[in-house]
């Protein structure tokens, strides 16, 4: 028989997922591995004052504080499942250029090395295509493979990297053209999308 495709979406976190968002957050805390691109998930007092944050970020003026930023779950259509997160900022500040740039990104650990983190990035693109962002900046540690072999997979091409004394590793930065990902890579994940982004 032939294997069903897995399909996926990006979701606004929402009160109703909070059991949800709370399983999710757990199983990084037991792998005791970082979760980025949550937007402050593991570091807010409570999940209601997550998703106040999240709307303050969507909504806020650029600063070379803070700058504004969207954050989805990538959900799994098999068990509705939260199976990643993704977070976009819409506009560089002078330290995200230099570290950090547009997008981040997890995986909860139980569901790595299966390609969805490709998906996640390939819906964040879309997002970014719906923004007007015609070019995005990623960066990366140097040593996770598995980072950098995601912003390859979508196009992300090396536009420079140093060793960064103060973190004591080496940092990536990726460029990805949007339009040119979309094209290229949209054969490979439109089977893939349960929902085009919003
Ligand atoms: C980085 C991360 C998001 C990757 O998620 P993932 O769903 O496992 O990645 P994918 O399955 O889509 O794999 C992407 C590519 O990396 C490769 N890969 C994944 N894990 C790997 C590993 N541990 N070692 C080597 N390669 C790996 C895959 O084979 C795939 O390569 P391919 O395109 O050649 O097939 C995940 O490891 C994670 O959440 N890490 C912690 C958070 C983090 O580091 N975020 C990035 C900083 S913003």
């Amino acid at each position: 028989m032939e294997k069903q495709v897995e399909r996926f979406k990006l979701e606004l976190p929402s009160k109703r997922r909070e059991q949800d968002a709370m399983d999710f957050l757990h199983e990084f805390m037991e792998a005791n591995t970082v979760i980025h691109g949550s937007g402050g998930l593991d570091y807010v007092e409570s999940y209601d004052e997550w998703l106040k944050k999240l709307e303050e970020d969507r909504t806020r003026k650029p600063t070379e504080q803070r700058v504004p930023a969207e954050t989805y779950f990538l959900v799994r259509e098999s068990g509705n499942k939260i199976v990643g997160v993704i977070s976009i900022r819409k506009v560089l500040n002078k330290a995200l250029w230099n570290f950090g740039g547009n997008i981040g990104y997890s995986i909860r650990p139980s569901e790595r090395r299966k390609g969805y983190n490709k998906i996640n990035l390939f819906l964040a693109l879309c997002v970014c295509k719906n923004r007007g962002i015609e070019a995005v900046l990623i960066g990366c540690e140097k040593r996770n493979i598995a980072s950098a072999k995601s912003i390859r997979a979508l196009g992300g091409k090396l536009i420079y990297e140093y060793m960064d004394e103060e973190l004591g590793y080496e940092i990536q930065n990726y460029v990805i053209d949007v339009r040119h990902a979309l094209d290229k890579y949209g054969d490979t994940y439109a089977p893939m999308m349960l929902e085009y982004p919003a």
